[in-house]
């Protein structure tokens, strides 16, 4: 009886935390041929087709892979065929080299704007507005950097990202978390925070001045704060990865080469759940 009881309650609480994170799956999009990037490697293995490397990206929460097709391997390659990225190039791509051997793919399909884009390994890619904002506005320029405030929801993020203003000598920042109706915090991509148990809160917060201190920050304390919205702050955006991905949008700067027109399997779908 009890362990029914158990099941139940188990099987209940697993269900709610998957509603929970119902995010989009993630992709990795092809973004250059005959291109390897050398940001770090996180995880390396010999695949004969993209579906394995992808999985394997997406288990070891890379945001990048390189890929060497059939076609292109080389009878005498000391390299294994897929290589999993721990960051993505962003604008200039300046890691990227010429390798015949190898395709580049990352999940940042559009055009990383900022060459100042942070990446926090296993995590994503950040920029740190400069100025002082109230949410609102630091919530559309960060929409403007194609991307959000960031989502502290996890431990994980809370800890990299206080890193991310540690580096940066930032005291606080916005993210997106906002209280709805007295009491429930949700992130701007929808999720609760009644779907964790992870909590942050520095001493005193939340503050139960509601109406008022509706707003969250992070600190470098790696602890989370309420705030009024209103309130001027530096603010973290998270860029939102996923396409869709234009041919010759991204490293614009970088010489094209006739390997570009090729149209075909620019997208490689994998439904897995977003590394949370
Ligand atoms: C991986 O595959 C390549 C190309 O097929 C091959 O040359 C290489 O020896 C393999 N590496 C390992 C460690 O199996
Ligand atoms: C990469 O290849 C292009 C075209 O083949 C060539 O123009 C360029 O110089 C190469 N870059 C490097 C660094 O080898
Ligand atoms: C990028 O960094 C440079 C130098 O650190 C700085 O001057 C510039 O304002 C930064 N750009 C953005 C968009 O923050
Ligand atoms: C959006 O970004 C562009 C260029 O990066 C800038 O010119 C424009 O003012 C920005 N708009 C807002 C609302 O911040
Ligand atoms: C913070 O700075 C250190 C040293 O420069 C660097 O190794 C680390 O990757 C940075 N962390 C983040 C999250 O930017
Ligand atoms: C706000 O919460 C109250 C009580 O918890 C509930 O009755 C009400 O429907 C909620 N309103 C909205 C807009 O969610
Ligand atoms: C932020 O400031 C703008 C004016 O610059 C104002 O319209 C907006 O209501 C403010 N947002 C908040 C939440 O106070
Ligand atoms: C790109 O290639 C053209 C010729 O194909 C060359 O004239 C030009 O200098 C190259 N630009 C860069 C940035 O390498
Ligand atoms: C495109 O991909 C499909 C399926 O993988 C294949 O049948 C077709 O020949 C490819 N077309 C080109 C132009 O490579």
């Amino acid at each position: 009886m009890l362990f029914m009881l158990f099941l139940i309650t188990n099987s209940a609480l697993i269900t709610g935390y998957e509603d929970c994170f119902n995010n989009k799956p993630l992709k990795y999009h092809l973004i250059e041929k005959c291109h390897r990037s050398k940001l770090g490697i996180a995880a390396y293995a010999n695949f004969t087709s993209i579906t394995g490397c992808q999985r394997l990206g997406l288990e070891k929460r890379g945001l990048a892979i390189n890929f060497s097709p059939p076609e292109a391997r080389e009878d005498d390659m000391d390299q294994y065929t897929c290589e999993v990225l721990r960051c993505a190039e962003s604008e200039g791509g300046s890691s990227l080299v010429n390798d015949t051997r190898f395709d580049y793919y990352s999940l940042y399909a559009r055009p990383i704007p900022i060459e100042n884009a942070t990446c926090v390994p296993a995590t994503g890619m950040f920029h740190l507005l400069p100025n002082l904002l109230n949410y609102t506005e630091a919530a559309r320029e960060c929409m403007n950097l194609s991307g959000n405030l960031a989502d502290i929801i996890t431990e994980q993020r809370t800890e990299a990202l206080a890193q991310v203003l540690a580096n940066a000598s930032v005291n606080e920042a916005f993210v997106g978390m906002t209280r709805h109706n007295t009491s429930v915090f949700r992130s701007d991509n929808g999720n609760s925070l009644d779907c964790t148990t992870y909590r942050a809160w520095a001493p005193g917060h939340p503050w139960r001045n509601f109406y008022e201190y509706d707003c969250m920050l992070i600190t470098r304390q790696k602890t989370w704060k309420t705030t009024p919205c209103s309130s001027r702050r530096r603010a973290l955006c998270e860029l939102v990865p996923n396409g869709p991905y234009k041919r010759g949008s991204i490293f614009l700067s970088r010489n094209r080469t006739e390997t570009l027109t090729q149209k075909n399997s620019t997208e490689i779908s994998t439904a897995m759940a977003l590394f949370k």
